[in-house]
């Protein structure tokens, strides 16, 4: 099945979902600073979608249409709630459902889900099925890892391209390395190999240890992969996916104004909603690589409210010389 993925120039450029921090805010800030091809939403519990708990997880699903094409990323263990919550998905506007088969953290796996399936290939299947069903005319796609205590990309991988996923995003470790090991990028070129092999027409997005946007290119070419979605990468430069910037580093004063138009943004959207030690981590994106920065860093991560913060932030503005305030 077509759609928008199709559509991309490829390599296709993804920002990765990442808890706590791909949200509506962030998308919207990197959005229009050298915007990706495509956004993920954070990883949503459908169990949470289907229950009275909706409440209590449905801001993860809040987008603007500057963040289109947007993919709503799931997880979970019960295959009627993924048809459900795909269901849902759809009706709610999305481009794109991702299913969350990479996540290693121990009460997850414990309860079966995400990088579980990788050992629970029946369950991994039924999960697949039963979200395209939901899903209607909307891309289904999987995130997941290349094993959970071993490698074993080839295996896995074919299992899920027998249920014709859209996409198939290969972060290139297994589970038990959590993010402690290089991501192993001659295992994703394996994915594309077998993707060929098997005449499947599902895309391949590799994921893993992406520095900047020529090693992007770089990795997009070596490996064949259709797309490359970077995670980490974004906290070292704001502006990763911009063409015209390549990796400089942005003057001092223009990253205080993004860090305050970040908080200013947050605070709309999320009023008192959403934990301010959250935010906070937001700093070290902003507050760094100029003279003074960890100092200053250090400041503001000591703060105990949005008050402080901005005062902080307006004594450092009034400090710099005419020129550099910007
Ligand atoms: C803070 C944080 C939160 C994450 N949350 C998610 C998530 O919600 N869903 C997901 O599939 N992966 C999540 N990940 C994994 C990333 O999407 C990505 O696969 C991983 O960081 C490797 O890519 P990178 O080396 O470019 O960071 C998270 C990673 C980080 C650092």
């Amino acid at each position: 099945m077509r759609s928008f993925w199709n559509l991309l120039p490829k390599p296709i450029k993804i920002l990765a979902p990442m808890e706590d921090v791909t949200d509506t805010v962030f998308r919207r800030i990197v959005a229009r600073s050298g915007r990706p091809d495509v956004f993920f939403t954070e990883f949503t519990n459908t169990d949470g979608l289907c229950s009275a708990g909706r409440a209590a997880v449905i801001h993860r699903l809040q987008f603007t249409e500057a963040e289109r094409p947007i993919v709503a990323q799931i997880w979970g263990n019960n295959p009627e709630r993924y048809f459900r919550s795909a269901k849902d998905l759809a009706a709610l506007g999305f481009d794109g459902i991702d299913i969350n088969m990479g996540c290693p953290v121990k009460k997850i796996v414990k309860n079966g889900s995400c990088s579980a399936l990788i050992e629970n290939r029946a369950l991994a299947k039924e999960l697949i099925l039963a979200a395209k069903e939901g899903a209607g005319a909307l891309p289904v796609s999987v995130k997941t890892r290349l094993g959970f205590r071993r490698v074993d990309t080839e295996a896995w991988a074919a299992h899920i391209l027998e249920q014709k996923p859209a996409v198939l995003t290969m972060h290139g470790r297994i589970a038990s390395d959590m993010s402690d090991v290089p991501a192993r990028w001659d295992e994703i070129g394996k994915v594309v190999a077998l993707r060929d092999a098997m005449g499947s027409d599902a895309l391949v997005v590799g994921n893993g240890d992406v520095e900047s946007l020529d090693d992007l290119h770089a990795k997009a070419e070596r490996f064949g992969v259709d797309g490359v979605m970077v995670g980490r990468g974004i906290f070292q430069n704001i502006f990763f996916f911009d063409p015209t910037r390549r990796g400089a580093n942005p003057p001092a004063a223009e990253r205080i104004a993004m860090l305050r138009g970040h908080i200013d943004l947050y605070r709309a959207t999320w009023g008192p909603e959403k934990n301010f030690e959250v935010m906070k981590k937001f700093v070290k994106i902003y507050v760094a690589g100029f003279e003074g920065a960890a100092r200053l860093r250090g400041e503001l991560m000591e703060s105990g409210g949005y008050g402080e913060i901005e005062e902080r932030l307006e004594e450092w503005a009034a400090a710099q010389p005419q020129g550099a305030r910007g």
